[in-house]
């Protein structure tokens, strides 16, 4: 069939801000002195990047629960290509950090903070990103023994690993450059340099930090989960809602012991370049005396957090159709991608 080239680039778009889901795409580590990444990025197992000729989003995507329904005993935590970190690519190497240190995990949010129409029901934050982090990481990890049963102190379930944190999806800065309002907006207010790795997109990012027992010269292993599901009564065709959610594994070499001293004076840098700066109100959760694991608290602050930083328009989900600019004409184009929703 021939296929005019302007469809061509709609579909290549829509398959861009439909099914691109999101992952881990670099861990950096944040100097405690001024909130700036430093040193060199590492990568999560298996990591292709989107350069790489074998990239294609299916090799980075895992969606759960596999049956579509219900997580269930069959859905591992880690994707087939992730489940040990043995599955790391020698030439995306594992970042080496120091004990304490803290850490950025970014992502691309794919359209799923600025173009929230796109799918019915979801929630305010863009979901809820939970990581959670181990020193005894099993190939046989399970997505239903770990994610809400492992706590912030270590005593959920089998107990060999604990949640570092929870965090909105949407960090209130992050954007796809689009025409949206919701990207417009973030352009305007988060401006940076376009660069190599981002290009004139904003990534997102859930900043963490090694627990104590993320002991120096050892390796410590990080589940990234966001939890995206469609509220019940929010889409006609799914009226019980469901569950979704994608997961990321990723290990670190942990080095030697944290500078203290830095530590104590931690104090985040408000005029230093976006492209490499941890967000603000994370590093603040991170660091603050006593704030111990950064943990984010419930679901509501969340929200409550994501709708103060920006997100203005985006409260409730409308009721347009998916899609609503796009010819009829040219729907057909994408059954070959399989349904987000
Ligand atoms: C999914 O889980 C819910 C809650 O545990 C349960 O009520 C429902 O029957 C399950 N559905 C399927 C198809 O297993
Ligand atoms: C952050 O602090 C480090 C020293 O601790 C310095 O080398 C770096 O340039 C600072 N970054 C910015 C953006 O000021």
């Amino acid at each position: 069939m021939h296929i005019p080239t302007s469809w061509k680039v709609l579909t290549t778009l829509l398959a861009t801000t439909t099914n691109a889901h999101s992952w881990i795409e670099q861990l950096t580590v944040i100097n405690p002195s001024n909130g700036s990444f430093v040193g060199t990025p590492g990568y999560p197992r298996g990591y292709i990047p989107r350069t790489s000729p074998d990239f294609n989003d299916d090799a980075m995507t895992y969606r759960l629960p596999s049956n579509g329904v219900n997580l269930t005993k069959a859905d591992k935590i880690c994707m087939d290509t992730q489940t040990s970190p043995d599955d790391q690519k020698p030439d995306l190497p594992r970042l080496q950090v120091q004990q304490g240190s803290a850490i950025a995990l970014r992502y691309q949010e794919n359209g799923h903070v600025t173009e929230p129409q796109n799918q019915e029901g979801k929630p305010p934050n863009r979901g809820t990103v939970y990581v959670y982090g181990t020193t005894e990481p099993s190939e046989d990890d399970r997505i239903i023994d770990i994610h809400k049963v492992w706590n912030k102190d270590g005593t959920g379930g089998d107990k060999r690993g604990k949640l570092l944190a929870t965090r909105p999806y949407d960090d209130g800065r992050c954007y796809q450059v689009n025409g949206g309002s919701i990207s417009k907006n973030r352009q305007a207010k988060f401006k940076h340099t376009a660069d190599q790795l981002m290009g004139t997109n904003l990534w997102c990012q859930t900043d963490i930090k090694l627990p104590e027992d993320a002991e120096g010269g050892k390796q410590y292993t990080l589940y990234w989960v966001w939890d995206w599901p469609t509220l019940p009564g929010k889409d006609e065709s799914l009226p019980n809602g469901k569950p979704e959610l994608y997961t990321t594994c990723m290990d670190v070499d942990v080095t030697g012991k944290a500078d203290t001293n830095t530590k104590a004076q931690a104090k985040y840098d408000d005029a230093q370049s976006l492209n490499d700066a941890s967000i603000p109100g994370q590093f603040a959760q991170l660091f603050s005396p006593g704030s111990g694991s950064g943990l984010q608290g419930t679901a509501s602050s969340s929200v409550a957090q994501s709708s103060a930083v920006g997100a203005s328009s985006t409260a409730a989900p409308s009721a347009q159709p998916l899609f609503h600019f796009i010819p009829l004409s040219s729907v057909f184009l994408l059954s070959p991608f399989p349904s987000s929703s």
